[in-house]
């Protein structure tokens, strides 16, 4: 869900757009909610008041406002309905420390829909043999007792087994809970709170609970005996707002947390936003917050979503295991029976029912191939068959849904296994994932002959056929705008069988970093759990350090910006003592003086009794870029073997027992990075021990990039054909020339469809009269288009920006004071400020318009 109505979110939608012409302008609006923002008070310190001064200030200034919500625990402000003209007033007001629009924010996809299911049996978490869980549970006999891990999601049917059947009562696992929204929320309705935070229409929070802390005897979580608070921040369909998130994180706090779990986010890539504001201060109180990075694998680089963008939140990415669980699809030819491996979305993996469907391949409509990126045939009620390539596999997805299939059949269009097929939440086709061979041998049968297909209701465990943890293709790609490293850490989130609400079937198969999350927050339990002694800091270094590194083969390292520290080892952070430095933060954005190297200190903490003596070496990771050499934005990102060298002032160091402080000095050879390239450089310290000595493999990422405004336009020239950005009429969505005429009723509204390359910081809207198109007449906003996610073109990311005006404007003058643009011949003037430094802005000014009310 990424299309959220803007201004006028009450106009009719036009058609889709239609070849080259027209681009569609009832999607990719910015995902703000219009007339809501949150307010950050200045504290005392600033110079400012609370909640008194700003009312007074707002009272003084003539603009009308609403409290919706409080906020005083972990920030200081409000959550306020005001006219959306109003915020460069509020912004300027001596007691406002920041505002921030309204967003919405959705799981990292959607629920399990709902559908009465037969119920699956509970297995046994394959993710623990890779994690080292399943050792420190046999090992170490950690079960995150007496720890509280409080999850923000959908809720949870505590009615399942794994929970204890209980809620809120004597010796009831779950002790806390509350449901902020209702089930009738969608994120721009008022939400209905009450006390009981049940989860049966969405499901995500029951999967995302049993990972953490799940338990029937057979199936266990990670933290099987851990405490549980559960905060429902979303209704049935998924979608949670800013402030309800927020009041969850107070809330978990008051109630005593130890670790918010958050598997939700919006896309975004900067950090700068009120959640993780309320994660620092949670973080300052000595406490983790554990948030997906989402699944925008697509985006590229900057890609984080908040709150997972914030520097203090534990972040986390997926990988997918060699070994899953899946239901299986057998395809009978004749005598022969192929067995497949069910894959898709979660809501296709709800159990399903196909018992002798027609088997047939997809043929296109215009002839020959059978790629089903075109029309194909009918296939009513068929498991349709298509090779995987040529176009997007929600292209393929739509086009068997068109001809009638029951369900879609990849097979590979190279040798190995393709993984699984994973496309558009929005379309609801279960898929199944076939090997080039099986799918080759099924079509020569094929041609011989009809067939049939069976879905074996039972799971069992497949292979992918690599020999450990490899990335998952949908996991966000880092760093966030800042330079900061994130995702932190990758843990298992593809096909993670956990607990289903009852009505759905118990349990069942979801992917998504949302998986991945709870797996991490089930960890940190287990390590308070059996370190109660430590700082958070330690705690933090413990679980990073010990991560292990995923291999781009051969020589490199997966870059920094996608797997942060790397994989999850759970087994060796509980079980080591001793930390560094988390992460160095190499070259930000604007590295002035390329030439010379950069120094660091290390700072380690030996912890335990005996001495630790540790080689330093540096191991190169990929350089990776969003841009390829002409500066168009790509993906997946370009590579290179272009390496950011690290040199130490010791190579081997004994730390004694007991011993903090800093010993070795590292230093970052800039040299080889070009600001033109506009390439992340990344790699890792690696410190392992010396021969015969105990200790683990304590790695350490830094990351550096270089970036210089110039080098990629801000804007992108154009879209699918057309020059952007360009003005429009809402609903119409062709650009205009010199002269239309806006009335302002109806689907008459001037609109203004941009494109961005870079993340913009902040977008300004002005207007001013045609005849002096250089002299500012009016302003439309300053403040209200803030931190924008740069726009891609692969699956369902946002291709582009669709803003509406609805035609009111204020004078510098007078802020406070909003009126109707008054009839006569303007132009629009944007600009796009990609930082909020002071650098140069890109500017469009639209063809002159009519404005006639
Ligand atoms: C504004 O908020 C930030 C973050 O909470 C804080 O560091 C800063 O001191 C505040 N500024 C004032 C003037 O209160
Ligand atoms: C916010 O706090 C003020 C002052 O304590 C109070 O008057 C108001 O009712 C509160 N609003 C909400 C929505 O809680
Ligand atoms: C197979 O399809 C994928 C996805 O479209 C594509 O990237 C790849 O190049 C194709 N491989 C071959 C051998 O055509
Ligand atoms: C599918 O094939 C497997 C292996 O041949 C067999 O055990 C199973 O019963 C079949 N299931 C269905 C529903 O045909
Ligand atoms: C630790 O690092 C050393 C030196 O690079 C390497 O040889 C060894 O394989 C690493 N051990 C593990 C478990 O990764």
């Amino acid at each position: 869900m990424r299309s959220v109505g803007l201004t006028i979110a009450a106009l009719a939608l036009a058609a889709v757009s239609v070849g080259a012409q027209t681009l569609d302008t009832s999607l990719y609006q910015l995902n703000i909610l219009p007339n809501n923002y949150i307010v950050q008070y200045n504290d005392a310190s600033g110079g400012g008041g609370g909640l008194d001064q700003f009312a007074a200030e707002m009272q003084a200034a003539g603009i009308p406002f609403t409290i919706t919500k409080n906020f005083t625990l972990l920030l200081k402000g409000a959550s306020i309905q005001v006219d959306d003209k109003h915020v460069d007033s509020m912004a300027s007001f001596n007691n406002v420390n920041a505002t921030w629009p309204l967003r919405l924010t959705s799981l990292s996809h959607d629920g399990a829909g709902g559908d009465k299911a037969t119920p699956l049996p509970p297995l046994k978490m394959l993710a623990h043999d890779y994690t080292g869980v399943g050792r420190l549970r046999s090992e170490k006999k950690l079960t995150g007792k007496g720890v509280k891990i409080g999850i923000i999601d959908s809720g949870l049917d505590y009615k399942h087994r794994a929970f204890g059947g209980c809620f809120k009562t004597a010796g009831c696992r779950i002790t806390h809970g509350y449901d902020f929204v209702g089930d009738q929320f969608d994120g721009h309705n008022t939400p209905v709170p009450d006390d009981d935070p049940m989860d049966t229409c969405n499901g995500h929070g029951t999967h995302v609970a049993g990972i953490a802390a799940g338990n029937d005897g057979v199936f266990q979580g990670v933290a099987p005996d851990a405490t549980l608070g559960i905060y429902r921040v979303m209704g049935c369909n998924g979608l949670a707002s800013t402030t309800v998130i927020l009041e969850a994180m107070e809330r978990a706090f008051a109630d005593g947390m130890d670790i918010l779990s958050i598997s939700l986010g919006t896309p975004s890539g900067w950090s700068e936003y009120p959640e993780s504001r309320m994660v620092s201060a949670l973080y300052g109180f000595g406490k983790y917050v554990v948030t997906g990075v989402g699944n925008d694998g697509a985006d590229t680089l900057w890609a984080v979503s908040s709150p997972a963008s914030g520097a203090e939140s534990i972040a986390v990415g997926a990988v997918d295991l060699p070994n899953f669980y899946s239901q299986s699809l057998n395809v009978t030819v004749g005598k022969t029976v192929t067995v497949v491996k069910r894959s898709g979305q979660q809501r296709d993996l709800a159990p399903l029912k196909l018992v002798n469907v027609p088997f047939v391949r997809a043929v296109a409509t215009s002839g020959g191939d059978d790629y089903a990126c075109g029309p194909i045939n009918a296939a009513k009620g068929a498991v349709v068959l298509a090779q995987r390539g040529n176009c997007a596999l929600q292209d393929k997805a739509v086009n068997a849904l068109n001809a009638g299939a029951a369900a879609l059949a990849i097979y590979n269009n190279e040798s190995g296994d393709s993984g699984l097929v994973f496309y558009d939440q929005a379309i609801n086709l279960p898929s199944f994932s076939i090997l080039k061979v099986d799918g080759e041998a099924l079509i020569a049968q094929l041609a011989k002959g009809s067939a049939t297909a069976s879905v074996d209701t039972r799971v069992s465990t497949f292979s992918n056929g690599k020999d450990g943890p490899t990335r998952a293709w949908y996991s966000s790609w880092g760093p966030s705008v800042n330079g900061d490293v994130k995702p932190d850490l990758l843990a298992p989130g593809t096909n993670i069988y956990s607990t289903l609400p009852t009505n759905q079937g118990e349990y069942g198969l979801q992917s998504g970093t949302s998986m991945a999350t709870p797996y991490v927050s089930g960890t940190v339990a287990l390590l308070i759990e059996s370190k109660r002694a430590a700082s958070v800091d330690s705690l933090y270094n413990l679980l990073f350090n010990t991560c292990t590194l995923l291999w781009n083969r051969p020589s490199r390292t997966e870059s920094v910006a996608l797997q942060g520290n790397g994989f999850l080892n759970a087994y060796n952070a509980v079980t080591t003592d001793f930390t560094v430095s988390r992460y160095y933060n190499v070259a930000s954005k604007y590295v002035s003086d390329l030439s010379k190297l950069i120094s660091k200190t290390m700072y380690f903490d030996n912890m335990g009794s005996k001495d630790m003596t540790y080689n330093f070496e540096f191991i190169p990771s990929l350089s990776v870029s969003a841009y390829d050499k002409d500066n168009v934005m790509v993906s997946p990102p370009r590579t290179s073997l272009v390496t950011l060298y690290a040199r130490f002032m010791l190579d081997t160091i004994t730390f004694k027992a007991g011993n903090t402080g800093t010993k070795n000095s590292v230093s970052f050879d800039t040299t080889p990075i070009r600001e033109n390239d506009l390439m992340v450089h990344s790699g890792y310290v690696n410190m392992y021990p010396k021969a015969g000595t105990p200790g683990y493999n304590l790695t350490i990422p830094y990351l550096g990039y270089a970036f210089r405004q110039a080098a990629i336009p801000i804007l992108a020239p154009s879209y699918s054909g057309i020059n952007l950005p360009c003005l429009v009429q809402y609903g119409v969505g062709m650009p205009l020339k010199n002269g239309k005429v806006f009335t302002f009723t109806g689907n008459d509204y001037p609109t203004v469809i941009f494109r961005i390359q870079i993340p913009v910081y902040r977008v300004r809207v002005r207007i001013a009269k045609a005849a002096t198109p250089t002299n500012i007449h009016a302003t439309v906003t300053e403040n209200h288009f803030l931190y924008l996610q740069k726009n891609m073109d692969s699956g369902d990311v946002q291709p582009y920006y669709t803003y509406v005006w609805d035609g009111v404007v204020y004078s510098y003058a007078q802020p406070s004071k909003l009126f109707n643009l008054a009839s006569g011949q303007y132009v629009m003037l944007l600009e796009f400020y990609p930082t909020s430094s002071g650098d140069s802005p890109a500017t469009y000014t639209t063809p002159m318009f009519e404005v006639k009310r």
